[in-house]
Parts: structure tokens; C-alpha cells; sequence
């Protein structure tokens, strides 16, 4: 489609996979209407934008100015040993004036702007600077619904002690504002400073609830009576416009490499769903100790097996080398150990049976679209409610807890898993969510109608 002069929209991801991949999907799904997108993003893990050859990119540099290497928080000798609480605290310091710049920059520079898009994590500072310019603010919500409502009730929850009984004997304790979730699923984080989680989600709800609208990657059929709560105490209209990675099939994401090319040749040479694939996202690392039983447990489950171990996610080391010398000879053909996947074709594989998952919302979505079910083992944050909704709500996984987690007890989950047409009607369920999520985006499914109004409602602001 023609891209609209004076139809200009920018947007603000953060610099994390889990939030820029949804970002530059929902980038490619404004292209396909007929925007055009500038994408701000930061000097931090700044993206490769040859691989986005849609898309204006301009970085945002940081405060650093004189600082040394040591100096700059950014390094990676620095972010290597923050945890992701700080990590994010020292992001939003950073770039709060530089972005404010480069914002104004862009608003004066000609082309009008209908609007900037900014992840909710940024919260109000994005709101402030946006103000600034006279630009209109939507936020982008890259998690779920349930997890947020998990999320705007931390006041609450705080103020009842939950947080002060979440490690000890109680965690199996309703909650009781929050059904079906138990004590051990509230979405924190391990963290050396409690405070600033607190101060990070509210200043995300809080500023999620004063923009101009919400943009959801999930859809109704899957978190209505969430998206129905939320609603009701915000002003800013809802627009549930998910699965983002499912509205064309020109979206940026899917260009594949050689590595890709050729873990879908072992895919293809395996039994259709017989292969589990096992992935913790991008953030999450893993002691060496978990990691060797997941090792173990896999190899002993006899199922073939894709599993992502990402370079520097098993502490105090770099890749595999924890594994015994052998192992994978002894595995041959059966199991494959990689960096990275393009996790939308390794799901959507037919020889896929199930993803033994940490329940990320990216990875927790891609799933349900494709109908694959899931072993739930959540390490952090949202992945917990996410985990608790996938076993209990949605019924279409199985949980496998992390302080559980030693070969014997992998190896009689990945079984079952496997055996998933004896399990009382999950696989059905998965297929039905499938369906769901393909109907709701569909001519007058319920995604598309919002993404109408969302087109709508952004025309607006410049009239
Ligand atoms: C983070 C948080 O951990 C998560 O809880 C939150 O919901 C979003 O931000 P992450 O841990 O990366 O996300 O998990 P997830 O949300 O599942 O996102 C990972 C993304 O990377 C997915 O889109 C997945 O398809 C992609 N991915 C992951 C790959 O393409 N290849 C891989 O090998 C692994």
C-alpha cells in the first residue's frame, strides 16, 4: 500500500527482545495500512536496521558524555552483573533527557506526527516529553492482561503483606483479590532493590493509565473478562489488536538465516509432533546445576528434543561446556542443542509437540497461536501469572516449577507432555485457542475491528 504523506508515527521500544520484537511487529503492521514509522531506539542493544529495511531508525545516545568506560552504566562490563531491576532503572535515567531531544527533533522536522508509541515500561517520563512536544501518546502494553492486572493491583497488595510472604511456607496461599493466583505467582523479581520494582511498576501503570490509548498484544477470545476489568477504571480506550505476529505475512521477524535453514531440515526429518522444544526466553539465565539436569532429563525422556541454550545464559560459562565430555555424541541425531531459533517456525513446525516454555508473554502467545501446548517452568515477573493462566484458565499446559526441577522430574513431564493425547482434552484445547486467534483476526473478527478503531483514533489526533 501507498505510504500516507503527514501519516507518521514513532515509536519507542524497550531494548529487550521480549518488548522490540512486538514493537517492530506492531511497526509492520502500521507500514501495511500505510504509515510510515520512525523507530527511536537506544544507543543499548541498538538493532540492526538493515533487517528492518521498512523503517526509519535514529538512536538515542546516552548521558555519558566524559565518562569513561568504567564509568558509563551501559558498559557491558557494567549491565553484566546488574540485575534487570536496575538495569532498567539506570535505562530510564539515561535516556530521559536524550530521548526528550531527539523526540522534539523529530516533531519539528517537517512530516507531521500523529502520534508516538511508547513502551509502558518507559511510563510518565515518555508522557512528559511527549506533552512537551505537543504529541499525542499510546502506549504499548507488550505483556498480557491478566499479568497487568496483577500488576496495577501491587498498591493493594503490598498494602495486605503479600509481598512479605511470598518466600516462606505461605506461597501456596490464594490470593484472594487476584483468582486464580497463588502467593508464588505474583509478578516480581529477585532483586537487591524491592523499592525500585515497586517505583518501576506503578510509574508503568500510572502512565499506561494516563495516555491516550492502549494497545494490547493479546485478543478478547483469550483475556476478556481481564480486558473488560482493566477498562473499567481507565480512560484511555483499549485496543486488543493481538497477535501481532499473525496479521500479514510480510511482518519483519520472519526473515530467516542458514542456522534457521537448517534446524527446519532436522525438524523436518522428525515424526510429526514428537520433537520438544525448549526455550527460557531471552533474559533468563540458569544455574550450571539446572542446567545439567535439564541435560539429563532431556536425553532420558528418549524424545527428540530442539533446545535453545543461549550463549551466557548458564552462569560461569559460556555456552556448553559444563556438558560431559560425550553427551551429545551419545544423544546423535535425537537432540539438537542451539543459540537461537526463529521461534515462530520452529512452533509452527508440524513436527513440534509441545514447548517446555518460561512462559514469557511473547513466547506464551506464539504458542497458543499455534496451538502447541506448553510445560510451564516461569523464572520471573509476568511469566509466573502467565504460567498460572496457561495451566489453570486456559488449560493448555502443564507446570514443571523451577525448584523442582531435577532430571527425573523432567523426564517424567516431558513424557507425559508427549503423550498429551491421553490428557484429558488439552491438545483440543490448544487447537481450539488456535482457531480463536485466527478468527479474531479474521475480515470482522475482534482484533481487526480494534485495529480499525485504533486507525481511527490516531487519524484524529492530528485534526
Ligand atoms: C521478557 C520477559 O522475560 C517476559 O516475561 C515478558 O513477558 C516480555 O519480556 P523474554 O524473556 O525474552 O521477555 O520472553 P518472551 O516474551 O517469550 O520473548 C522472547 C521472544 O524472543 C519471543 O518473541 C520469541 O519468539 C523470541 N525468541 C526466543 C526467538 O525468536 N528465538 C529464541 O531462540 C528465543
Amino acid at each position: 500500500m501507498e505510504e500516507r504523506k503527514g501519516r507518521r508515527i514513532l515509536m519507542f521500544p524497550v531494548p529487550f527482545p521480549g518488548h522490540f520484537n512486538p514493537m517492530i511487529q506492531l511497526a509492520g503492521i502500521f507500514h501495511h495500512i500505510g504509515f510510515s514509522v520512525t523507530i527511536l531506539h537506544t544507543s543499548y542493544n541498538a538493532p540492526d536496521p538493515s533487517r528492518h529495511p521498512h523503517f526509519t531508525f535514529r538512536t538515542i545516545p546516552h548521558n555519558n558524555e566524559g565518562e569513561s568506560e568504567e564509568e558509563d552504566p551501559l558498559s557491558k562490563s557494567q549491565t553484566s552483573t546488574m540485575d534487570l531491576v536496575s538495569l532498567i532503572r539506570v535505562l530510564k535515567q539515561k535516556y530521559a533527557q536524550p530521548f526528550r531531544k531527539s523526540l522534539a527533533e523529530e516533531v519539528g522536522g517537517g512530516e507531521t506526527v500523529c502520534c508516538l508509541v511508547s513502551d509502558a515500561i518507559w511510563g510518565r517520563r515518555a508522557e512528559d516529553a511527549a506533552k512537551e512536544v505537543g504529541v499525542r501518546r499510546v502506549v504499548l502494553r507488550t505483556g498480557g492482561a491478566a499479568s497487568f492486572c496483577a500488576f496495577a493491583a501491587f498498591p493493594l497488595l503490598r498494602d495486605k503483606g503479600y509481598f512479605s510472604i511470598q518466600q516462606n511456607t505461605r506461597s501456596d496461599d490464594p490470593v484472594i483479590e487476584l483468582p486464580p493466583l497463588k502467593v508464588k505467582d505474583l509478578p516480581v523479581i529477585e532483586t537487591n532493590d524491592p523499592e525500585e520494582l515497586y517505583r518501576i511498576i506503578n510509574d508503568m501503570v500510572e502512565g499506561t493509565k494516563s495516555s491516550s490509548g492502549v494497545i494490547w498484544n493479546t485478543f478478547e477470545d483469550l483475556e476478556r473478562p481481564q480486558l473488560m476489568e482493566l477498562s473499567s477504571n481507565y480512560q484511555a480506550p483499549f485496543f486488543p489488536i493481538g497477535p501481532f505476529h499473525k496479521h500479514c505475512d510480510d511482518l519483519p521477524s520472519k526473515t530467516k538465516n542458514k542456522e534457521d535453514y537448517e534446524i527446519t531440515y532436522w525438524l523436518d526429518k522428525q515424526d510429526p509432533k514428537s520433537v520438544i522444544y525448549a526455550s527460557f526466553g531471552s533474559l533468563a539465565d540458569i544455574e550450571e546445576k539446572e542446567f545439567l539436569e535439564i541435560a539429563w532429563g532431556l536425553r532420558n525422556s528418549e524424545q527428540p528434543f530442539l533446545w535453545v541454550v543461549r550463549m551466557g545464559s548458564v552462569r560461569g560459562t559460556e555456552w556448553l561446556e559444563a556438558l560431559p565430555t560425550g553427551f551429545m555424541e551419545g544423544i546423535g541425531h535425537k537432540g539438537k542443542i542451539v543459540k537461537w531459533v526463529n521461534q515462530l517456525e520452529v512452533l509452527a513446525h508440524p513436527a513440534v509437540g509441545a514447548f517446555w516454555t518460561h512462559c514469557g508473554w511473547n513466547s506464551t502467545l506464539e504458542s497458543i497461536c499455534e496451538g502447541v501446548p506448553m510445560i510451564c517452568t516461569p523464572c520471573f515477573t509476568d511469566q509466573r501469572v502467565n504460567a498460572r493462566y496457561i495451566v489453570d484458565v486456559w488449560r493448555v499446559g502443564m507446570v514443571l516449577e523451577r525448584s523442582k526441577m531435577d532430571k527425573r522430574e523432567i523426564e517424567k513431564v516431558v513424557r507425559r507432555v508427549m503423550m498429551i493425547e491421553k490428557e484429558d482434552g488439552i491438545r483440543e484445547r490448544c487447537l481450539d485457542f488456535k482457531e480463536k486467534a485466527n478468527i479474531c483476526l479474521s475480515k470482522d473478527g475482534s482484533s481487526s475491528k480494534y485495529l480499525d478503531n485504533l486507525i481511527s483514533h490516531v487519524l484524529s489526533f492530528d485534526s
